[in-house]
């Protein structure tokens, strides 16, 4: 099958891929965890850093200025990315999780009382779990759960069945990071709005493999780290409604996010800069904005196309092994397959593995509700980037036969 891609040239834009660990060529399928960065990514950290690096927003100096409209052109890049109206509904985060902690503790300290309720899905990271209980013990919300199918799919019946007069937020992922699932986010969107309840994506495992539409959506709030989708580590995006934004209170307090201070009072600053308490991490959201551009010119339906191929591939190649089970059977699954095998611990798989240079993750994927729910402590994944070959899958499926042979 041809791709649109130019693979092996692509590989050669990431240099850390050349590495061999343990003696053998490095496979990297921890993708999920974290992507690898390309060198247009590279070049551009140490560009801002030798060329323009100076505190943003509060220099009259030209430094500054450069700095400062460098950070305020990757708003906007994000913005056009995901279709945003306005780029002050960019706000920039550390990451996904800050992002949610951001949404769940502003918006539960403006917007709920004791009793209300919160929906979530059986297949939430930590991250979308735990800002939410540690609202539940500030203001006493209440948080409900719509689970999953056999086939690890949620189900809008399921969702709409927890929806009450209480229900002030439906938060769920887009994709699994464990299952792989892709979400049909557009419906549970519509079926919110029906009832007027505002809905949160956490697109942390899918603003990298799909083209987003926040207004197509309608979506409320959308969350993501720049980590995993080829940026640094450190910098990350909400986007959140502008009505919504504007009516919620500030998470952090400092610089930046204020008009005026006195003893007395302070007057909190417009938006975006009302949720970007002190310094901004200029150089992670320039850096941002070059790895949507390089993800750009290669085209998400290109890296969608052929990261859908590896799977299947790697699906077909993986359930041929015996005594493995694949975790995760939705009808619509994004490039990420978790698996154990027969008796053989997780940990013990992927040490063996990462030896023969092939990197995996094990354990329960910051999803223990959902790894409990299943009945397993701990899992194999492997995920995939649109840098990864059929030969590195051949390879891994050799890898686990080799380890299946020595137990
Ligand atoms: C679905 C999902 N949500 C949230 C997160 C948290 O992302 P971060 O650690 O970058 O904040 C992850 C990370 O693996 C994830 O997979």
């Amino acid at each position: 099958m041809s791709y649109e891609l130019d693979i092996m040239g692509i590989r050669k834009e990431f240099p850390i891929l050349t590495q061999e660990v343990y003696g053998k060529p490095l496979i990297y399928l921890d993708n999920a965890a974290t992507t690898q960065k390309p060198l247009p990514v590279l070049r551009k950290i140490e560009e801002v850093y030798s060329t323009i690096n100076a505190n943003i927003h509060r220099g009259v100096h030209r430094l500054s200025q450069l700095a400062t409209e460098s950070h305020e052109e990757a708003r906007r890049t994000v913005q056009h990315f995901i279709n945003a109206q306005h780029p002050h509904e960019i706000i920039f985060t550390r990451g996904t999780t800050e992002a949610i902690n951001l949404v769940a503790s502003s918006f539960c300290r403006s917007k709920c009382k004791a009793g209300d309720e919160i929906i979530l899905t059986a297949m939430e990271h930590h991250a979308n779990i735990v800002p939410w209980q540690l609202q539940r013990d500030i203001c006493g919300i209440e948080i409900k759960v719509a689970p999953i199918t056999d086939n690890s799919e949620i189900r809008l019946e399921d969702i709409e069945e927890l929806i009450s007069s209480k229900t002030k937020l439906i938060a769920l992922t887009h994709v699994s990071n464990v299952l792989g699932t892709v979400n049909p986010i557009d419906a549970v969107i519509r079926l919110a709005h029906n009832y007027n309840i505002p809905v949160l994506i956490d697109a942390a495992q899918s603003v990298q493999h799909f083209d987003i539409d926040v207004q197509a959506l309608d979506c409320d709030f959308l969350v993501f780290s720049g980590h995993k989708m080829y940026a640094p580590v450190g910098i990350g995006v909400l986007y959140g409604k502008e009505s919504f934004l504007d009516a919620l209170p500030p998470y952090q307090g400092g610089g930046e996010m204020i008009q005026h201070v006195s003893f007395e009072k302070t007057i909190f600053n417009s938006l975006p800069f009302k949720f970007e308490a002190g310094t901004p991490d200029y150089v992670g959201s320039t850096t941002l904005g070059e790895a949507i551009r390089y993800i750009k010119s290669k085209g998400l339906d290109n890296i969608r196309q052929y990261e859908e191929h590896l799977l299947y591939y790697a699906t077909v190649k993986l359930e041929a092994i015996e005594g493995l089970q694949i975790i995760g059977q939705a009808r619509n699954k994004s490039s990420i397959l978790s698996f154990v095998v027969d008796q053989i611990h997780p940990y013990d798989m992927g040490m063996l593995l990462d030896h023969l240079g092939i990197a995996l993750r094990t354990g329960h994927h910051c999803a223990q509700p959902l790894l409990d729910a299943l009945g397993f402590e701990s899992v194999l994944r492997a995920s995939f980037a649109f840098y990864n070959t059929e030969e590195e899958i051949d390879a891994l499926a050799e890898g686990i036969e080799k380890v299946r042979k020595m137990f």
